[in-house]
């Protein structure tokens, strides 16, 4: 049956256990040509696990995936020339060079030497690494690792590219540099597969979002559709001279209907689904002699959509990874 051409992945049904642990347990999606699609869940969720299956480094249990049209369950492999791989840890020789690790990737997907070394240049020099060429990838910085393994992932010109969190533990301004580059490969027509425990960066760079929590994907949606679920309701955010915390059950009982969220540094947020007269607010703060420095509203944001919908604090996944647990193992 000839498939629409706008599909580039079709996942149906896919799994896959670890012992008694359903690290995938079942998903259907599909990853549309041509748009950055994020995939956005806490430590242990199964994202990599799902990488790993779409990619052919790990056998699914059960599932169909299906590339631009054609079905490659029996072996993901042969879809490799398709795709680019980032796996979350380097996958590059340390003892080659830059330009060396690159020409040697080119070399396996049987790019000719002349086309390979002219590629590797480019990309070199599009990742800003061109100083840094003939220096051993084992004395790059992670920063400088991550954006050689991408170069890499890409030297074929795939029409797919996935990246398994491919900014986190690197420094601010190589992340930046990441999401730009991604940003610019996806203009210029590749589709990109990415996971990611960042809420700001699945907002900022990708098209539609896929949460996946325990296995079990909660919600795919672009995100403004995403973001209508919690419009249609007031935020208001006050900054305040002292910590707003020892007069929260006050506040509670002196503002029925609104719900209130004490931040750290004296930030609090109030929650309504009416708007909400500040007067009586500031009035409120003055007469426990408490300063109201500064009120604004907020715009629901993707942190919210997923705090709704799956019901996990965001800042919990940030603390996770930062608290760097290491990866699978069943740990
Ligand atoms: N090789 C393995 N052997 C046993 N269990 C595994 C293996 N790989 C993953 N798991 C388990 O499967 C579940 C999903 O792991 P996975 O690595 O896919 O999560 P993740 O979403 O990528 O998490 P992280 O954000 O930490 O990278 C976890 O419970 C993990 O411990
Ligand atoms: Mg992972």
């Amino acid at each position: 049956m000839a498939r629409p051409a706008h599909t580039a992945v079709e996942i149906r049904g896919l799994a896959k256990q670890f012992g008694d642990v359903k690290a995938v347990a079942g998903i259907d999606f599909d990853v549309r040509e041509g748009e950055v699609f994020g995939f956005l869940g806490p430590n242990g969720a199964g994202k990599t696990t799902t990488i790993n299956m779409l990619t052919g480094l790990a056998r699914p249990d059960s599932g169909r995936i299906r590339y631009f049209g054609s079905d490659y369950t029996a072996d993901v492999k042969k879809a490799q020339g398709l795709m680019g791989i980032v796996p979350d840890e380097s996958n590059l020789w340390p003892e080659l060079d830059g330009f060396g690790n690159l020409a040697f990737c080119g070399a396996l997907y049987g790019i000719g030497r002349r086309e390979r070394d002219r590629r590797a240049t480019e990309l070199l020099d599009t990742f800003g690494l061109g100083d840094a060429a003939n220096r051993k990838f084992g004395g790059y910085s992670k920063g400088m690792k991550r954006k050689l393994a991408i170069a890499a992932g890409i030297i074929h010109r795939p029409r797919i590219l996935f990246l398994d969190e491919p900014t986190t533990g690197i420094d601010v301004a190589s992340a930046r540099q990441i999401r730009q580059l991604l940003g610019g490969l996806n203009e210029s027509g590749t589709t990109v597969f990415m996971t990611t425990h960042y809420i700001e960066e699945a907002e900022r760079l990708c098209d539609r979002i896929a949460f996946i929590v325990e296995g079990r994907l909660v919600r795919v949606d672009t995100l403004p559709d995403l973001v209508k679920d919690v419009e249609g309701k007031y935020i208001v955010q006050l900054a305040l001279s002292r910590d707003p915390g020892p007069l929260m059950e006050e506040l509670t009982a002196a503002f029925a209907g609104v719900e209130f969220e004490a931040m750290p540094g004296g930030t609090l947020r109030a929650h309504t689904v009416q708007p909400l007269p500040l007067g009586p607010l500031v009035r409120f703060f003055e007469h426990h002699g408490v300063d109201v420095t500064e009120a604004k509203a907020i715009r629901p944001s993707l942190e919210d959509v997923f705090v709704r919908i799956t019901g996990i604090a965001a800042d919990r996944m940030r603390k996770e990874k930062e608290q760097g647990r290491p990866k699978g193992g069943g740990e």
